[in-house]
């Protein structure tokens, strides 16, 4: 889809739809709308009389134009009471609008620039929101379907009217990239684990490092033993699939030094090896790679914002299954730091993993680490799936986390870390174990990873609940929802702004 911005008045664009916008509680139409109005002489004022366009949020309401307009149609989309509008609201709102009018065939459509200056919301924010929203609501994942519809459109122009400066096409540009990466890390986390191999996602790196210049690395089995990465290797193998350790990084400054590390959870297929989790809903762990494909997809992002900092992601990837070869309840395995791992429970696989990216994240000497992982099935039944859960041992750090998330609409619910849950993974006959009692899930792995980044300020994701949606709302398509690149990219920025 091409976006551009173009000064001008939005009763004179020729294209599909015209979106214009009404307020809960507003007896006329306002600004954009009013002139719209007039040209349609007065239909709109006469819907809003008759009470059938109230403007509440995501309300739609289409009127055909009958040649009062160069436009064929008109939308007049609701975004709720007036003093309670949000950037966040804005980008769910033009992704219905835009999956609305997607499915009414229509190819192009034009807006205001909208939601500036109430509620303080700067033109440049309501611009890269409004970007976002079309970006992210429009997505599909429709590679696997032969049958190729024609009712299933494409809008393939958005034009956004106003008065406009250099600071708009560069909030559409950022706006763009920042949904376009989200849209990468779904398209990995959609794809099926028959695709989405552990090489494969060694192979996407590779594409990204050559697309953006990024630097990759891949460690392959041999260097993965030879560092003693012990969890990676232990929960590989159950499966034939190789597994790889992926090192992706951009330089935004000139120093060795990795200003942060994005660690993410590769495993491309969880069936929970030998400890095997019930058939139900078992195809779903194929986006058990989502953490480690939101930092590859976080990478493809910085590569074309430019930030000065440097940023490097380390994702184990590796299916958990079961066979005759496979790691067994009881055994214990060391990790790369030298800790020995009692292994109780084979499906408690993502903590091995991480165990040793972590560690060697730490040992390279980042100064920051964030890891992104879906840990815990804890973590979806404390906080559902709206918000993901957050740790941390650095209160400043997880703050800015937090901020970050708020802002990208991938809201992250910060839980304890208190000493007194340490005590759940203590071992009789290693230095941890790999899983808690039944209380508390997320947090005891929590405190497990803790153990593997040394004194790094670091921060833990538990995306488990956010990282999929069971149905289209707002930005989110049924599917992977590319949470929390975004969040990423966000705190990323705000660091550098610093
Ligand atoms: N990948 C799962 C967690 C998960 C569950 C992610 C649901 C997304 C949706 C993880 O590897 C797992 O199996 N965790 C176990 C841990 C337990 C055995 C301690 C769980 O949550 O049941
Ligand atoms: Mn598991
Ligand atoms: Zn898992």
């Amino acid at each position: 889809m091409e976006i551009k911005a173009a000064t001008g008045a939005l009763a004179s664009i020729k294209t599909g739809a015209i979106i214009i916008n009404h307020y809960e509680g507003l007896r006329q139409p306002e600004g954009a709308a009013a002139d719209i109005d007039k040209k349609m002489d007065g239909a709109i004022l006469k819907l809003i009389k008759q009470k059938d366009i109230k403007g509440k949020l995501n309300e739609i309401t289409l009127i055909h134009s009958m040649g009062k307009l160069p436009a064929g149609k008109v939308v007049v989309l609701g975004l709720g009471k007036k003093q309670e509008l949000t950037v966040n609201k804005l980008r769910g709102a033009i992704a219905e609008t835009c999956r609305y009018l997607r499915g009414k065939s229509i190819t192009s459509v034009a807006s205001v620039i909208t939601g500036e200056g109430i509620n303080r919301i700067k033109t440049e924010d309501a611009m890269q929101a409004m970007t976002e929203g079309a970006v992210l609501g429009l997505y599909a994942f429709r590679k696997y379907i032969t049958k190729k519809e024609n009712d299933f459109g494409e809008i393939k122009e958005l034009t956004i009217v106003g008065k406009i400066k250099k600071s708009i096409e560069q909030a559409i540009n950022k706006g763009k990239i920042i949904a376009e990466a989200a849209n990468y890390a779904r398209d990995m986390v959609n794809e099926p684990s028959n695709f989405m191999t552990p090489t494969q996602m060694a192979g996407v790196a590779r594409q990204l490092a050559k697309k953006y210049g990024l630097k990759v690395e891949i460690f392959e089995k041999d260097k993965i033993k030879d560092l003693g990465m012990g969890g990676l290797l232990g929960v590989s193998r159950g499966s034939q699939e190789p597994p790889k350790f992926i090192i992706l990084s951009y330089k935004g400054r000139q120093s060795d030094e990795i200003d942060l590390a994005l660690v993410g959870k590769g495993i491309t297929f969880d069936s929970g090896g030998i400890s095997i989790k019930p058939s139900e809903n078992m195809a779903d762990m194929k986006g058990d790679m989502a953490g480690g494909a939101a930092a590859l997809a976080t990478l493809s992002a910085l590569a074309q914002l430019k930030p000065a900092i440097n940023v490097t992601a380390f994702v184990p990837a590796t299916e958990n299954l079961p066979s005759g070869t496979a790691m067994k309840p009881g055994d214990i395995i060391s990790a790369m730091n030298g800790k020995t791992i009692e292994v109780l429970n084979t499906d408690a696989e993502g903590r091995l993993i991480l165990a040793d990216a972590l560690s060697y994240a730490a040992k390279l000497g980042a100064k920051a680490i964030v890891d992104v992982a879906t840990l815990t099935g804890a973590c979806q039944i404390a906080l559902g799936k709206i918000c993901s859960g957050a740790f941390t041992n650095n209160q400043s750090l997880l703050d800015k986390a937090i901020t970050a998330a708020k802002d990208a609409g991938e809201p992250a619910w910060q839980l304890p870390m208190f000493e007194e849950y340490r005590e759940f993974i203590k071992s009789d006959v290693a230095d941890i174990k790999n899983t808690g009692n039944r209380y508390g899930g997320a947090i005891t792995a929590a405190k497990f990873l803790e153990e593997f980044v040394d004194k790094t300020p670091w921060v833990h994701l538990d995306i488990a609940g956010t990282y999929d949606t069971d149905k289209d709302k707002g930005y989110l398509v049924k599917g992977a929802t590319g949470v929390p690149v975004r969040t990423l990219v966000n705190l990323i920025l705000a660091q550098v702004k610093q």
